[in-house]
């Protein structure tokens, strides 16, 4: 059965270009971000690798260790890793996996037989401190991901852990949010002393309270 929202990151053991890791030791007491890419020496997942390698100090920021992975043995992966360098203009800063055996493509379900039956889609897995899947997104081999909007999706996901708040459309860090409808107009004054905005009783705004 696939994973859902809400369903425990399922631990593995695996060999990566940093060395042999626990999945849920590696993430320790913080985030996680695990993403697939189809192949070595592709393309799109040399930009992909190299955008991700140029931003993870943003990840650092948001306490959100970064992991990718791709079916390919370990020495393709340390000489692709050695062609991204070159060709991105970065240095990969964060684990590969070495998913030969398709062992961890097969726990997270990244291979969709009907799009390609050896070779992952482009997966993304978003793990909370409780190891619980707060996000997955799927994108197809010929689109490349847009990293900064992993960026945004987490900072929706760290705001709404803390407060009883949704993030609207397009939303962005420094914008209002909204209320949760759960959260009755009694409680707003104590709740978010910044103020509020109702525009329709179930569509209140306020300043991001965490700023
Ligand atoms: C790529 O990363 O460029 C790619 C991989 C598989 C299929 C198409 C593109």
């Amino acid at each position: 059965m696939s994973l859902r929202l809400g369903d425990t990151a399922p631990n593995f053991t695996a060999e990566t270009t940093e060395g042999k890791i626990d999945f849920h030791e590696f993430l320790g007491d913080g985030w996680g971000i695990l993403f697939s890419h189809p192949a070595d020496y592709t393309p799109v997942c040399t930009t992909e690798l190299g955008t991700a390698a140029k931003l993870k100090g943003e990840f650092d920021k948001r306490n959100v260790k970064m992991i990718a992975l791709s079916v390919d043995g370990l020495e393709s992966h340390k000489g692709w890793v050695n062609d991204i360098n070159e060709t991105q203009s970065t240095t990969v800063n964060y684990p590969i996996i070495a998913d030969e055996d398709h062992k961890v493509s097969e726990l997270y379900d990244m291979i969709h037989p009907n799009a390609n039956e050896s070779q992952t889609v482009r997966s993304v897995f978003i793990i909370g401190p409780d190891k619980k899947i707060k996000l997955i997104i799927t994108y197809p081999a010929s689109t490349g991901r847009n990293f900064n909007e992993l960026l945004r999706v987490i900072d929706s996901l760290q705001l709404t852990a803390n407060y009883s708040v949704a993030t609207p459309a397009n939303w962005k860090h420094g914008e209002d949010v909204v209320i949760a409808p759960a959260i009755t107009n009694e409680e707003i004054p104590s709740k978010f002393p910044k103020g509020h905005k109702e525009i329709k009783p179930y569509l209140r705004t306020t300043p991001q309270p965490n700023i």
